[in-house]
């Protein structure tokens, strides 16, 4: 729904934190966040037409970004979408401008799709704002993907989908990367609670993505195949059981850890209390658990709370997944 100022259509674009990975599935899984609590996880873009293209940030993180506007990846996704209009017979000089405000409120290299989230924002309220322009659907939603895509690998240093595609799709999302089906959206357990905790640290994913190996062993090779297999056949049949079982990380978990202060101790206490699975969202230093039961969710998250976080900017939120994706408001 669109709010009218002074004539002037604003849209805004609400985009939820996501898990990547989600343990099990490196690069190719990814699930969005939704607190119980009813409060935002997840940055926001409005734009409005405007004389003059600009961007201002505001919002609790907006202070960790660079100051000067051309370097912030919205307005890069702005030139972006300029481009893609371009090259469908679109020219940019028959468009009017816009303002864009980027609301930052999830903290930089946390772990919680923060880039992807301001990506997915900015392109979702730009294809708003022109398609309704223009009457008619500028990009669909694969397209928009592959754009999202390309923008978070600038950032990351490889284009991974496994934050951008649940943030816009929302739910649980596997990564087809095929390009007219860049990603699929899976069943979820209703019932599950996933407490995420981000301890106010920050790590960057380049970072974290090269002290991976560059080479897997087979061995664990097939352990990956076959929990990935295994989870998406149990998701498809409600398995519960089994699908928790498979939710480990073979991957990246045995070296990123080394960069998370307290991670066994949580792994552990959250284990024995219960928790279905625990592991690193992301690239870290966030760490999320699932539950089936709210008490255990809420004993683990305060644990987490008084534990893991490890100073005034982490924070804690039990949470489900975010069955809508972005959202236009
Ligand atoms: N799949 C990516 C990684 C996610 O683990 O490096 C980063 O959020």
């Amino acid at each position: 729904m669109a709010t009218q100022t002074m004539d002037k259509k604003v849209y805004t674009s609400y985009a939820p934190a996501s898990i990547g990975n989600v343990s099990l599935g490196f690069d190719l899984l990814g699930a969005a966040l939704k607190p119980i609590d009813g409060s935002k996880l997840g940055d926001e873009v409005e734009i409005s037409e405007a004389a003059s293209f600009s961007l201002q940030v505001k919002g609790r993180f907006a202070d960790k970004l660079p100051t000067d506007p051309d370097s912030n990846i919205v307005t890069q996704c702005y030139h972006h979408y300029l481009r893609c209009l371009a090259n469908k017979g679109i020219a940019s000089a028959t468009l009017p401008t816009v303002a864009l405000v980027l609301h930052k409120h999830l903290p930089i290299g946390s772990g919680l799709g923060s880039s992807a989230s301001s990506i997915v924002a900015a392109f979702h309220a730009l294809n708003q704002f022109y398609t309704a322009l223009v009457g008619k659907t500028l990009f669909d939603d694969n397209e928009l993907l592959l754009m999202m895509g390309e923008l978070e690998g600038q950032i990351s240093g490889s284009v991974h989908y496994d934050n951008v595609a649940p943030c816009f799709m929302g739910g649980l999302t596997l990564m087809a990367e095929h390009q007219q089906q860049v990603a699929l959206s899976l069943p979820i357990f209703k019932q599950w609670y996933w407490v995420s905790c981000y301890s106010g640290i920050s790590v960057s994913t380049a970072a974290a993505r090269a002290i991976l190996p560059k080479q897997i062993p087979m061995a664990t090779t097939i352990q990956f195949g076959r929990q990935l297999a295994v989870f998406i056949d149990a998701l498809y049949r409600q398995d519960e059981k089994l699908a928790a079982a498979m939710m480990r990380d073979v991957i990246a978990e045995p070296y990123r850890k080394s960069l998370l202060p307290r991670f066994d101790d949580s792994r552990e206490f959250a284990e024995q209390n219960g928790a279905l699975a625990f592991g690193i969202s992301g690239s870290g230093p966030s760490v999320f658990a699932v539950c089936d039961s709210l008490e255990q969710a809420t004993i683990i998250n305060q644990w987490l709370v008084n534990n893991y976080i490890q100073n005034d900017t982490g924070f804690s939120h039990i949470c489900q997944l975010d069955q809508q994706g972005a959202v236009i408001y």
